[in-house]
């Protein structure tokens, strides 16, 4: 059965662009709650450590120093068929192939610099929401 959960961080790209604001209506416009929120920046290691399953690809490093340049918004969200729901809002990772409308293609710059994260499983959901919050951090 699909989860409840998954995990976003508005990367930033998107921070320095201002979009914060309009990118969470989205989200809640489009039926999601949320449950956790925080402004944070990742630190080379964290950003290492979040994204370790891509370390062998050819774009890792750049991955990482444009995590790590400025500061992130991380969130929990909660909906039916969460991870699914939120992949289909945020739109494909390069934001050429983004469907219109999706966040991706309203703010993303480039297939490295696309605005927003979402998780990929429930398991990693669960992964991903611990690594950034506390248990008394979500609600
Ligand atoms: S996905 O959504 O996991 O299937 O996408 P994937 O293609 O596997 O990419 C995983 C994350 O790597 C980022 N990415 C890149 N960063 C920099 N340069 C290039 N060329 C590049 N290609 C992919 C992509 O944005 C994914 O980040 P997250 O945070 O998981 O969305």
């Amino acid at each position: 059965m699909a989860g409840k959960r998954t995990f976003t961080m508005i990367k930033p790209d998107a921070v320095e662009a201002g979009h914060i604001g309009a990118i969470l209506e989205q989200i809640t416009a489009s039926g999601f709650k949320i449950v956790a929120l925080k402004m944070t920046q990742m630190a080379t290691a964290d950003a290492q450590e979040f994204y370790a399953v891509h370390n062998e690809r050819p774009f890792f490093g750049e991955l990482v120093e444009f995590m790590t340049r400025g500061p992130i918004v991380a969130a929990v969200l909660e909906k039916e068929n969460a991870v699914e729901d939120f992949r289909a809002l945020i739109g494909a990772t390069n934001p050429e192939d983004a469907a219109d409308g999706t966040i991706r293609k309203k703010y993303a710059k480039s297939v490295g610099e696309n605005a927003v994260h979402g998780s990929d499983s429930d398991e990693n959901a669960k992964i991903e929401a611990s690594f950034h919050f506390a248990g008394r951090e979500m609600f």
